[in-house]
């Protein structure tokens, strides 16, 4: 009990300067390798002076061509998924070596689209974590409700198991290459935004989770983005909550114009 409130105090204290805030964009299935490299080539220019980390999720067959189109600039360039194991009779899977071997650098796991359609589970969703931070990536692991589970009042208890279990054998040091992405999963690719308060609050639960298994120094520097239906408009508003460090962006990080405005939102 003694720990937990301090943990608290600890939390109370924070500051949005000890982390870094971080736009990192989930493309999904979307973009050939040349439309990839041309929407990057877009991308470049208006997000040159951004004062925040700006990553790129892109599907597995794009990596060499915005690896490529990436290079030199500020945009880093992540995966959508990866394996648990390095290698193996995974028919269609990727593994997290392959990924390093490229000049990758992040890795989303434990989206919802891949808990709902592809069957990733908690459990899976760590050893994921685990292989992509073992092999140097950094590991952007999603958490979230759904509808159903938010109106019956357990988001709180939810999403703080979620982040237990993604975390279970992360070590401290391995701490420093891990982003939660907060993404209510009634608010991706719906148009129906958390509001500021929503995502705040559900950040904190998350950063407390973390302070408590990590001590509040690691639960002050930890990332935490908000995911669901940010784009241009509403970003300004969600990133600048005292408990959210940017966000991970499906839709609008099609477009560069609205992706570089988020960017903008996020380096104020
Ligand atoms: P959205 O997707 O911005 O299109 O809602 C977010 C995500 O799935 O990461």
């Amino acid at each position: 009990m003694e720990n937990e409130s301090n943990a608290k105090d600890g939390l109370q204290i924070m500051n949005k300067a000890l982390r870094q805030a971080i736009i990192a964009g989930n493309w999904k299935m979307n973009n050939t390798p040349a439309q990839a490299a041309s929407l990057i080539n877009e991308m470049k220019p208006l997000v040159a002076d951004a004062d925040c980390g700006v990553v790129l999720c892109v599907p597995f067959v794009d990596i060499p061509a915005a690896l490529e189109a990436a290079k030199g600039s500020n945009i880093k360039i992540g995966a959508q998924n990866c394996h648990f194991e390095a290698s193996g009779a995974f028919t269609g899977e990727i593994s997290a070596p392959m990924l390093k071997d490229m000049g990758v650098e992040y890795v989303i796991v434990g989206h919802s689209e891949r808990r709902t359609y592809f069957g990733d589970t908690d459990i899976t969703v760590n050893k994921r974590a685990r292989a992509a931070l073992e092999n140097g990536l950094t590991a952007i692991i999603c958490v979230g409700e759904t509808l159903e589970q938010r109106e019956q009042g357990i988001t709180d208890e939810l999403v703080a198991l979620q982040t237990k279990i993604a975390l279970q054998g992360v070590t401290a040091d391995q701490m420093k290459k891990v982003i939660i992405a907060y993404e209510p999963v009634w608010a991706i690719g719906t148009g129906r935004t958390a509001t500021a308060e929503q995502a705040n609050e559900v950040c904190y639960v998350i950063r407390e989770t973390i302070s408590e298994l990590y001590g509040c120094k690691t639960g002050n520097a930890v990332t935490i983005q908000y995911g669901g239906s940010m784009n241009a408009k509403n970003a300004d508003e969600l990133v600048a909550q005292p408990d959210v460090d940017g966000g991970l962006i499906g839709g609008a990080s099609l477009k560069a114009e609205d992706f570089s405005v988020i960017v903008k939102a996020a380096s104020k």
